[in-house]
């Protein structure tokens, strides 16, 4: 798997598996435990080491289920990404957060704790007080941000004690919004990972531009727009499935190579 370079050392898989979803959604499904495990299992058996998870994600439920497939593995062969609500970004709810998540996920540190969304009330510089005590607690190892605006995710970098390693935005071939909005091109110039969610949404897979040059190489829809995120500097994706197969085709995205054409004719569709 392609590796992309983390601000401040390190390296992460271009393509990681979206944990949305697993465990329920807005709230737990105990009933779907066996199979969702099996899930994470079946990604681990074909490669993945990346994990995209959140307190918010079936109330906690998510990270519990990741926590228990890893248990099984050698902890730092593994990269987890975890979120902290924006109800939870005040310094003490944010301090307890982590710890709630580091016991779900049955670990002592998280590799990369984002702030799930910005907040309207509560200063950034309070929140990114709690993170820079965290990474020099060692709970975490790197800090990020998601849905995060240009303006905001200045404000970000400037608060971090350490470099500010990504943010995460919605972000495929259809939808382009924090490539308007600047956000990618500033990620791009300072090192920031950009971390593509939902990049199978917004009926990529449908597009016929994208069918057509599946076509061409005998691949997916979906490998054509995995790929055309990840050949982008700075950019990871986390595409969640449950399905074997999916997540099998998904991690074949990687060794997909599209001609500098094709790569243009995509630039093209939004
Ligand atoms: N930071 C945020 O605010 C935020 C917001 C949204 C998502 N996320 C993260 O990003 C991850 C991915 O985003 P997402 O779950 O919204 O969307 P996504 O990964 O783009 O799409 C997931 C959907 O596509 C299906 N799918 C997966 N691979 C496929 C393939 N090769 N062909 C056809 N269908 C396929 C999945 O079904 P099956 O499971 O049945 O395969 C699922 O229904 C989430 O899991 C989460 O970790 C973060």
């Amino acid at each position: 798997m392609q590796q992309k370079q983390l601000p401040g050392g390190g390296t992460i898989d271009a393509i990681g598996l979206g944990l949305w979803d697993f465990g329920g959604g807005d709230s737990p499904d105990y009933g779907r435990d066996d199979a969702d495990l099996a899930a994470i299992h079946n990604a681990i058996a074909i490669g993945y080491r990346h994990f995209d998870t959140a307190e918010y994600y079936a109330s906690g439920h998510s990270e519990e289920l990741l926590g228990r497939a890893l248990r099984d593995y050698q902890r730092s062969d593994f990269f987890v990404t975890t979120k902290v609500s924006p109800s939870h970004i005040r310094y003490d709810d944010l301090l307890a957060a982590c710890d709630r998540s580091l016991q779900h996920l049955q670990t002592d540190y998280i590799d990369l704790y984002l702030i799930h969304w910005p907040s309207e009330t509560i200063p950034l510089s309070e929140s990114m007080r709690a993170m820079n005590h965290l990474v020099a607690a060692g709970k975490i190892r790197h800090v990020g941000v998601s849905n995060f605006d240009l303006p905001l995710l200045q404000e970000a970098v400037r608060l971090c004690d350490t470099p500010l390693a990504a943010n995460q935005v919605h972000y495929n071939v259809l939808h382009r919004e924090y490539m308007q909005n600047g956000v990618i091109t500033y990620c791009q110039a300072q090192g920031i990972l950009v971390t593509a969610y939902s990049p199978l949404l917004d009926n990529v897979l449908a597009h016929k531009t994208v069918q057509a040059i599946a076509q061409q190489h005998n691949v997916t829809g979906a490998q054509v727009a995995l790929q055309w995120l990840i050949q982008q500097p700075q950019v990871i994706t986390i595409p969640k499935s449950s399905n074997r197969l999916r997540q099998q085709e998904n991690w074949g995205a990687d060794t997909v190579v599209l001609s500098a054409e094709e790569i243009d004719q995509l630039n093209q569709l939004a």
